[in-house]
């Protein structure tokens, strides 16, 4: 790890705003009614409500994958199957647990940059009606991407046409909506537009942890609170979690959160692609650069700066920023990558 204490391995990895913790601090005051009947959990519907638009229901759960294993329960029975990018969180970071909760299918397809299309999607379509085959009954995609790419909203209104025509719904997953938005210069709401859930996520954005589902088609919430209980994702402690996110959706702190990060993530790139023998290999529309190094490289580097191999085969790497990587952090890591691949070439 560096100096500075901060490194390039995760969102994850940096602690929490301070204002998150005072806003938790807020919340520590008396006594309150459990499990969401108390008025942080009210304030924090209302200001996501204010975001996503009038009629959205929203649910708080602990985790992202919590986020993303209920809100696919909603609307899946164990027949159904899920059409998802390869790179999907689902696919490759929940140990199973879609599949276990919802007892259906990924339909995982291979991308190059983490994004479906309407192309992909209709290619995923097959065997409906047949009935050994699983019938999909969900597209899921993530916004953004895991390699750091960003829907645009036309791209997003078309996978959203592409859904509805097949009579599929559409998830989002949302754990870096933030750095979308902020990308795309609009709204959270915007950046999910077309979505029947969405997994809203604050954690990688500043908070302690604090995540979210929200159905901006209300109808489909109607047995949610049963599968969210069953899911134990019923938090009984419910404002420390809805103080989060009052914190960052009150006076638009999320919205720097994720700016801070995302230009993070640019400069970054903009200081790998100068060092000869680096590659940027994603483009960088959020707070994630993937890169291909010198294979040798990259241990001594990962060793002092703290992040992780994405594909050691190619020799491509994962660089995450935060809501708190300083200008000072990304130019001293730039000045590290050189040097490493300098000292492999003497
Ligand atoms: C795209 C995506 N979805 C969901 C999650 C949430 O995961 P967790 O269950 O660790 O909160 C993450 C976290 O890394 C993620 O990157």
């Amino acid at each position: 790890m560096t100096s500075s204490g901060r490194g390039f391995a995760s969102d994850n990895a940096s602690g929490a705003h301070p204002a998150v913790i005072a806003a938790m601090q807020g919340a520590n005051a008396g006594h309150a009614h459990a499990y969401g009947a108390d008025r942080w959990t009210e304030r924090a519907r209302e200001l996501i409500r204010g975001e996503f638009g009038p009629s959205a229901e929203v649910f708080f759960v602990f985790n992202g994958t919590g986020a993303n294993c209920t809100a696919l329960q909603a609307v899946m029975r164990r027949h159904n199957a899920v059409i998802c990018p390869a790179s999907a969180h689902i696919n490759t970071d929940e140990c199973g647990a879609p599949e276990r909760f919802t007892g259906g299918k990924l339909l995982a397809v291979p991308t190059p940059d983490g994004k479906l299309t309407p192309a992909l999607i209709e290619g995923a379509i097959t065997h409906v009606g047949f009935e050994h085959a699983s019938q999909p009954a969900v597209v899921s995609i993530t916004q953004s991407t895991e390699y750091g790419t960003v829907y645009s909203r036309q791209e997003l209104a078309d996978i959203a046409a592409a859904a509805r025509v097949h009579g599929l719904k559409l998830h989002i997953d949302g754990a870096r909506l933030a750095n979308a938005a902020a990308s795309l210069q609009c709204t959270l709401g915007e950046a999910a537009a077309g979505a029947d859930i969405v997994s809203f996520g604050a954690t990688k954005n500043g908070a302690v942890l604090a995540e979210s589902v929200v159905f901006l088609d209300p109808e489909l919430a109607s047995e949610f609170k049963y599968v969210r209980k069953q899911s134990a994702q019923l938090a009984s402690k419910m404002r420390y979690i809805a103080a989060q996110y009052i914190a960052l959706l009150e006076d638009g702190l999320w919205r720097r959160n994720a700016e801070s990060a995302n230009a993070m993530a640019r400069l970054l790139a903009e200081r790998a692609s100068a060092v000869p023998g680096v590659r940027v290999t994603q483009r960088v529309e959020a707070n994630e650069v993937f890169a291909v190094l010198p294979h040798a490289a990259i241990e001594p580097l990962a060793a002092e700066f703290d992040f992780y191999t994405w594909d050691e085969r190619a020799g491509e790497v994962r660089w995450v920023t935060s809501w708190d990587t300083t200008v000072e952090d990304v130019e001293r890591f730039g000045a590290g990558i050189a040097r490493a691949c300098a000292d492999i070439r003497d």
